[in-house]
């Protein structure tokens, strides 16, 4: 029997799709589940006729790979990463290389790659972003190991991600955790995205009242523009689906109780840890766990009221855009935040991390997939240090062109009573960021006054410290 390129643990939904998309892209893959039925039933149904080599036990699929051995794991992130990891290290030797390709996170991965190194095998974290069809046809890859490693793995991988700009969306990372890292952050950001487009939506409605039709029409329509990207695409399909039962759409009929898995809440915690502002993320992690409380919002409504509203008079069209131009600009902040965190952790960690790498391989296959990312890509290549975004010419223009228009929707959107928190978290950020003098000397003056913890002043030496006796 020929041996196999790869090996795979863990036939879910991404798991399947991955071993799909390294067979049609020539690589032979042995696969493994630890419910045989699963095994049988993939090698019956969609991997039958392909490359695709099923095995019954650990041993044998370990035997059925080409050395050194490349095992990825697809199970569940936690502690059933550890047990087939544990599983796997009395059959590997050494120079192998294990995969972890779950949403694991970054401490873990840090863990089991010094553990394993200990045992003289390669430890692999590695990101896949793009739901079951970028798994199939192409995803973003985000590794993190070692560079010996890399160049073991690198062919596969480069080779079944996804295509942007006549590059592969796969570059390596950084050593151990960096890749997890990487996808995290994305993954915090596409919450970011996710609520934006959320608000816009929420904004429209209030001021405008537009018919799923109409919201169809108009995310559709920034589509076209520099808004494109998976996630408004999506928006515009979603708007346009009807509910087969009653004829209305979709999208009025689900819940309003917002999912997470955690990867948004991890972004933010180690943001906060690292001293990073990460407040549009922040406010996405929130609004998700403010929507969960549905019970307790339906009785505060009948109690809480909000501001009477006069209909929006103002031109329809002009509005639309006002929203799409505050929708640019908080999603370009909160890149800018995510980015800054992921320079944070790259110092931290000393993963070198390369920000042109990072949005170059965010131009395919993800989630947060999105034209503008060529201009990140851009930003980045053009000054590798740029300490933000926002302070790239390119950036710095659109932010103060949409400046108008972003802080007249955040206005409407309060004086409406409908919660932004992320287009406002956005705002806010700008304005501190470029604020050459916060209020931070009366904060400062507050925690002399009770705690003494002295103060520095403008017009004294930096460095020196001063106490006043306030009372
Ligand atoms: C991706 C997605 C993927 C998954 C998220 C969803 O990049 O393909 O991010 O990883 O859809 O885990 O996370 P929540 O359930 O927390 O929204």
């Amino acid at each position: 029997m020929r041996q196999c390129d790869i090996g795979l643990i863990g036939l879910a939904v991404m798991g399947e799709n991955l071993v799909l998309n390294m067979a049609s892209k020539g690589f032979s893959v042995a696969v493994y589940n630890r419910t045989t039925a699963v095994t049988d039933r993939f090698a019956e149904g969609r991997a039958k006729g392909k490359a695709i080599v099923p095995c019954r036990t650990l041993e044998a699929f370990v035997g059925a790979l080409v050395r050194p051995r490349k095992v990825q794991i697809m199970v569940k992130a936690g502690a059933p990463v550890d047990a087939v990891i544990e599983q796997l290290i009395p059959l590997l030797e050494p120079g192998d290389i294990v995969i972890d390709g779950g949403n694991s996170l970054w401490t873990d991965t840090q863990r089991r790659e010094k553990y394993l190194k200990e045992k003289g095998l390669h430890f692999f974290g590695v990101g896949v972003s793009g739901g079951e069809e970028g798994a199939l046809k192409g995803p973003s890859i985000m590794p993190g190991g070692s560079a010996e490693g890399w160049q073991a793995i690198a062919p596969i991988y480069t080779r079944i991600a996804a295509v942007a700009e006549g590059e592969p969306c796969c570059r390596h990372m950084g050593t151990d955790g960096a890749g997890h890292y990487v996808k995290m952050v994305h993954n915090g950001i596409e919450y970011g995205d996710m609520q934006l487009i959320c608000e816009a939506y929420a904004i429209l409605q209030a001021t405008l009242n537009p018919s799923a039709d109409e919201l169809a029409g108009i995310f559709a329509e920034w589509n076209r523009g520099e808004l494109d990207s998976f996630l408004i695409d999506i928006t515009a399909k979603i708007f346009t689906r009807k509910d087969p039962e009653t004829g209305r759409p979709l999208v009025d009929l689900i819940v309003d109780k917002a999912g997470q898995k955690g990867t948004g809440k991890w972004t933010v915690g180690h943001a906060t840890e690292m001293a990073v502002p990460l407040s549009v993320i922040a406010s996405a992690v929130e609004a998700r766990i403010l929507s969960s409380l549905k019970a307790e919002r339906v009785a505060a409504s009948q109690v809480l009221p909000g501001p009477a509203v006069t209909p929006y008079a103002g031109d329809r069209q002009a509005l639309i855009d006002a929203v799409r131009d505050a929708l640019y600009a908080s999603k370009i902040i909160s890149y800018a935040q995510g980015f800054v965190q992921l320079g944070a952790a790259s110092a931290l960690y000393g993963w070198h991390l390369n920000f042109g790498d990072i949005a170059s391989i965010w131009r395919g296959g993800c989630i947060i997939r999105a034209r503008f990312l060529n201009r990140i890509t851009e930003a980045y290549r053009r000054d590798p240090a740029l300490k933000n975004l926002i302070l790239d010419p390119y950036f710095r223009d659109i932010i103060v062109q949409s400046q108008a228009n972003w802080r007249q929707v955040v206005q409407l959107a309060i004086g409406h009573g409908v919660a932004a928190p992320a287009f406002s978290a956005a705002l806010a950020y700008f304005d501190s960021y470029r604020a050459e003098r916060l209020p931070a000397n009366l904060l400062q003056a507050q925690r002399d006054y009770f705690g003494a913890h002295t103060y520095e002043r403008l017009d004294k030496p930096e460095g020196e410290h001063f106490h006043t006796e306030w009372f």
